[in-house]
């Protein structure tokens, strides 16, 4: 008989064939930096996830130091909204001024900067807007400029989650432009449109004032134009790449990583985080074991590197 529990045995022979595992390098942590002073705001959709002022930001790199992750991607919230975004790109905007202040006090944290405009606008859309149509060509170059000035706050990676056409590259030409060469591009490139990001809308203040995400942001139904979407970001000079959602896109985890070469991130999103929290808070489950599963899966399914709001619990349970 093949005997498939000859392998399962104890835990010793479990683990000497055991195919998957996670490192604390694979995770990153999310923050949201808002403006103000001695802010300190629980954000309520999301137990455990804070906005913070810069000047208590310390306080959280101190927990992601001590827990040891190697990463953070940034969030910032203005205070002033406008038209066209314009806090996105200023040099003294919210999110320039906390990378600043994180490489400042933590040199060797690798800061992520997201770069978007939907936290920046008044209509709340991650694209500057004529007529009701959100602007793909003309956004590029607010991006390239947030980029930019992103790079120059000392942001180690630039990350691009608007989803409009051509940014890769665009954000790329621009990077070079400045000297910022060296600087990688982490790509949101197949970011669907998706009901696992409103607990993060919240958090962020970003949610859409009019309509939807949808002329924008990928239809759940499409795994095939996810992989285009990989490939093409690839192809303009993305160094990672992401899936977002993680959970439920699962599959396209798998394929994109069987038709590709780059190293995968996936997002494992505020929805995502906060349906495990809830669970958990109702005593429905136990919160470490379907955390550490759903890590698990994600690595399985071929990401190497897992945005997660568990990021800090889970590196104290390594
Ligand atoms: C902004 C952005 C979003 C997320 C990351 N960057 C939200 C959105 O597209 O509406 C979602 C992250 C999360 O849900 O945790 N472009
Ligand atoms: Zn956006």
């Amino acid at each position: 008989m093949i005997r498939m529990r000859r392998l399962r045995v104890n835990e010793e022979m479990r683990s000497l064939v055991r195919e998957t595992s996670l490192e604390k390098s694979d995770f990153v942590y999310p923050i949201f930096v808002i403006e103000g002073e001695n802010i300190k705001n629980p954000v309520d959709s999301m137990p455990g996830i804070y906005q913070y002022s810069i000047d208590r930001l310390g306080e959280e790199l101190d927990r992601v130091r001590d827990a040891g992750i190697l990463a953070v991607l940034i969030f910032g919230i203005p205070a002033h909204k406008d038209e066209t975004g314009s806090e996105a790109y200023c040099d003294k905007g919210i999110t320039q001024r906390a990378v600043r202040y994180i490489k400042e006090r933590v040199p060797n944290l690798l800061v992520i900067a997201d770069v978007c405009l939907c936290e920046y606008t008044s209509h709340g859309h991650c694209g500057l807007i004529r007529d009701g149509e959100i602007l793909n060509d003309e956004t590029l170059v607010l991006l390239g400029k947030m980029s930019v000035s992103l790079a120059k706050a000392g942001a180690d990676i630039i990350a691009p989650s608007d989803m409009m056409d051509g940014r890769v590259e665009y954000i790329r030409k621009a990077l070079d432009q400045e000297g910022f060469y060296h600087t990688p591009i982490m790509s949101y490139s197949a970011k669907f449109a998706s009901g696992y990001y409103s607990p993060f809308r919240d958090a962020a203040h970003s949610a859409p004032a009019f309509g939807d995400r949808k002329t924008y942001q990928m239809d759940s139904a499409n795994g095939k134009e996810a992989v285009r979407e990989c490939k093409n970001d690839i192809e303009e000079g993305a160094d990672i790449i992401m899936v977002k959602p993680a959970l439920a896109y699962l599959d396209i985890v798998k394929e994109v990583s069987q038709q590709t070469a780059c190293p995968i991130a996936v997002y494992n999103v505020s929805g995502e985080y906060s349906m495990v929290k809830a669970a958990a808070q109702n005593g429905w489950i136990d919160e470490k074991r379907i955390v550490m599963e759903n890590m698990i899966a994600m690595k399985r399914a071929g990401a190497k590197i897992i945005i997660t709001y568990h990021a800090l619990d889970v590196a104290g349970w390594l």
